[in-house]
């Protein structure tokens, strides 16, 4: 959580400091701060609740003048989101000053011994504990790099730090564990952000820190280390993005931008990857390991929230067409429960950031027990995609609204691709079988696209409830992790209170809270449930629930059924949840607008969650 940008160079820093952290907001919007070190070798900070645009209403560019700072915008764990609370933080001396991202989780006994030394605190935050480490340290080493180096190492926890101290003026310092940040080199100017969208504006030259590891930035100069002190030479990346994509292009939202980008995102995972003649897939990252999957005894899958759905709808599919055992594990909850891992099992780790704390701890338990572990990821470069033994990216391009969409598809589409080069090879399924799906997949961008082209009628269903207190969202199989995620996406962004339930489930209890105000989703597919679900519909019907059903275009005989209609084209089961989510996402961005939330940026949440 949190956005961290730095920036030392040629420009004025604030600009470049003020459009890195909107591009970041997404990591945490509860309050924001800047800290320039202004012409006349003064610091001038800033630093606010509310969001980085509400800092940049009530400051006067004119007034920061310098061209070396740091910025921050702040998902507040530690203190409420208050202006005090804001980051940048300082030492009590004033001498270091300190934005952070993460959680340090030794913070008491840290302050405890500052407090013995005499130390004051003015926040509720732990940043300002580590501000006062440093500047601890600083006294005994006279050194700024090695203060930073004897604190880093005397803390437990997570953090990406940029750090500048008043007696060496001309540097930033910026370190890493646990938390993402990178360095963009560009010409005469280095920037330290989050991530790539913070510096893309600027060059597309970059260097990823890995935990552990720190910069030590000048004008004219950047030095990588360990924590340790040991010097590192790494080679400069260059980002393979454009500005464009990180841009609204025209949308009033990011999240719908990324839902009617779909079509083209889901082309992104699976192209070259799947020969539509011979229904062969191939994914280039996952081939060094394809025997140990091959030979595996049983996959587990592990991540969390829309990533934690799309695990469930693998598990469907892997069991049902390779024959292969696979559970599904809460991240947050895997490595505290002791869980049995063994020697020839997959961890499979699904995530869109590639950052999110708890995936990353479940991933080490699981290489700490020698399973082989596997990347379902979005963004390159990042720790998950790092650590993984081998892995796919599923390309779906950055996604910058805090509610998963596109993300999610492209998951969905790695895993029918991961099911069909597995079925092949385990002879699973029969090669015609495998040319049906690779048809169908081809077909797959179409029909969303036809859905995106209905998005009026799923907006006049989310009209109609725009003022609903409650939705139940039923499905059955394939579609069950479809309900969850139809509700997750309507909690999230309209703060409408949803629950997903497999439909048949019902009637051992939550029938209960059925009467004529609580609309109830059914998706209702055209498959070998659809019999089962009309039974499930009638059962609500029959206590006055509003039926809306998520139906196939071509599907008359729900007319009878359903009060509402969410129209679908109709697919083969692999594909079916990549096409019932669209809808469902729809009717949810639609609902949060009516209900004037702001829904790239939903109350409380944040893109990443890199903390635990
Ligand atoms: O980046 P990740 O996929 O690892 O993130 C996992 C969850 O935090 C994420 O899916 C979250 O539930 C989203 N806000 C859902 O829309």
């Amino acid at each position: 959580m949190c956005g961290i940008v730095g920036y030392i160079g040629r420009r004025n820093a604030l600009p470049v400091i003020i459009d890195g952290l909107k591009r970041l907001e997404y990591r945490g919007y509860d309050s924001a701060g800047f800290t320039i070190l202004n012409n006349d070798e003064k610091y001038l900070t800033y630093k606010k609740a509310g969001k980085v645009k509400d800092l940049e209403d009530s400051i006067d560019y004119n007034v920061y003048t310098g061209n070396i700072g740091i910025g921050h915008t702040r998902w507040a764990t530690h203190g409420e989101p208050t202006d005090i609370n804001a980051h940048p933080h300082f030492c009590m001396e004033g001498k270091i000053i300190l934005v952070h991202n993460g959680i340090i989780e030794n913070y008491k006994s840290i302050k405890t011994k500052l407090e013995s030394e005499g130390y004051i605190f003015k926040t509720e935050t732990d940043t300002e504990i580590l501000a006062n480490f440093i500047n601890y340290n600083y006294k005994n080493t006279k050194d700024f790099v090695k203060a930073v180096q004897v604190s880093l190492a005397g803390v437990e926890g997570t953090y990406g730090i940029a750090c500048l101290c008043r007696d060496e003026k001309d540097k930033i310092i910026a370190a890493r564990k646990g938390s993402p940040l990178l360095l963009a080199v560009g010409d005469g100017e280095f920037i330290i952000a989050s991530d790539a969208s913070a510096v893309l504006n600027y060059t597309r030259n970059v260097i990823y820190l890995n935990d552990g590891e720190m910069a030590i930035i000048t004008k004219n100069s950047h030095i990588l280390k360990t924590i340790e002190n040991k010097e590192i030479n790494r080679e400069i990346e260059v980002l393979d993005m454009v500005l464009d994509q990180i841009e609204k292009g025209g949308y009033e939202h990011f999240m719908l931008k990324e839902i009617c980008e779909q079509p083209e995102s889901i082309q992104n995972t699976f192209r070259g990857r799947i020969n539509f003649t011979t229904g062969v897939a191939k994914l280039g990252g996952l081939e060094k390991v394809l025997p140990r999957l091959l030979e595996a005894k049983r996959f587990i899958i592990t991540a969390c929230g829309t990533a934690w759905h799309a695990g469930l709808i693998g598990e469907y599919l892997i069991e049902q067409f390779c024959r292969i055992p696979v559970e599904v594990e809460y991240a947050s909850e895997f490595r505290y429960r002791r869980p049995i891992i063994n020697k020839d099992d997959i961890v499979i780790a699904i995530s869109q950031s590639g950052e999110t704390a708890d995936t990353l701890a479940a991933l080490r338990e699981a290489k700490k027990f020698g399973a082989t572990t596997v990347g379902i990821v979005n963004v390159i470069g990042s720790s998950i995609a790092r650590e993984v033994d081998a892995g796919t990216y599923i390309h779906a391009g950055p996604e910058i609204g805090v509610a998963s969409t596109k993300a999610f598809t492209s998951q969905l589409m790695s895993l029918a691709l991961i099911t069909m080069m597995l079925a092949r090879e385990k002879e699973t399924l029969f090669s015609k079988t495998l040319i049906e799906m690779a048809q169908e997949l081809k077909q797959i961008p179409d029909k969303i696209q036809r859905m995106i082209d209905r998005k009026e009628e799923y907006k006049h269903i989310a009209e109609r409830f725009k003022n609903a207190n409650n939705f139940y969202y039923l499905g059955r199989g394939v579609n069950f992790p479809v309900a969850l995620e139809g509700a997750l996406k309507l909690k999230e962004i309209s703060y409408i209170h949803a629950e997903g339930y497999p439909a048949a489930e019902m009637k051992h209890g939550p029938i209960a809270l059925i009467d004529e105000n609580m609309p109830v989703i059914f998706i209702a597919p055209k498959d070998r449930t659809y019999d089962k679900i009309i039974s499930n519909i009638e059962e609500v019907k029959s206590r006055k629930g509003i039926i809306i059903a998520l139906a196939n275009e071509e599907d008359d005989n729900i007319k009878n059924y359903a009060d509402y209609i969410l129209r679908v084209p109709r697919t083969l089961g692999i594909f079916a949840p990549i096409l019932n989510i669209i809808p469902l996402q729809f009717l949810s961005y639609y609902i949060a607008v009516f209900r004037g939330n702001d829904v790239d940026k939903p109350r409380n949440l944040a893109k990443s969650v890199t903390v635990e």
